[in-house]
């Protein structure tokens, strides 16, 4: 799986386009509910009201970069390419240093490599990868942020 780099940033270009352009339809509810849903995060708010972190825009990414795939696992399409952007989830600044506890570094590690093998899925292993990946999304938040629980778990597919 040695692609070119240009190619990379072709396919991640395209992903981003796509999520941008569904971002731009009528989603906007599903960003208020993400919105709303990070205030169960028991944090503070930041003090800048329009200082969202790092980590909170990487999490908005990652979850508009998994509805996409739901919906090409369902049409029986998968990605090609590790969104490489995700590997920043280890280094993201969280709204405030408590946020990551000892636990983080690994559920990340776990959710990257459930990426890396979903990415990587033969046809007929599509749907059970997916829904490991989005497990790794929910082991996380049990932990870290379990507000949005509920929409991550809609994620999920039907086996
Ligand atoms: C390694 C832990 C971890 C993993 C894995 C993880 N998250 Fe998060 N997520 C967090 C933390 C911590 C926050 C709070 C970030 C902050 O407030 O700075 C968060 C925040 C969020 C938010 C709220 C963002 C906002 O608007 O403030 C959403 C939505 C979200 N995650 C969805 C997901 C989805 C979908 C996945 C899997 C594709 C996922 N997360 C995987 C730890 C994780």
């Amino acid at each position: 799986m040695v692609s070119s780099l240009k190619n990379k940033f072709l396919v991640l270009g395209a992903l981003f386009l796509f999520v941008f352009l569904a971002n731009c339809s009528n989603n906007s509810n599903k960003q208020e509910a993400a919105i709303a849903d990070s205030a169960n995060c028991e944090k503070p708010k930041p003090l800048n009201p329009n200082g969202d972190s790092e980590l909170a825009l990487l999490m908005r990414k990652m979850m508009h970069a998994s509805e996409s795939m739901k919906e090409m696992v369902l049409q029986g399409n998968v990605p090609k390419e590790f969104p490489e952007e995700f590997m920043s989830i280890h280094t993201a600044q969280p709204t405030d240093s408590e946020t990551k506890k000892a636990s983080f570094d690994g559920f990340a590690s776990s959710y990257i490599s459930n990426v890396k093998t979903f990415v990587s899925s033969p046809k007929e292993e599509l749907t059970k990868n997916y829904n490991a990946m989005i497990t790794a999304c929910v082991n996380c938040h049990s932990e870290h942020c379990p507000g949005p629980l509920k929409a991550i778990n809609k994620l999920k597919i039907n086996e």
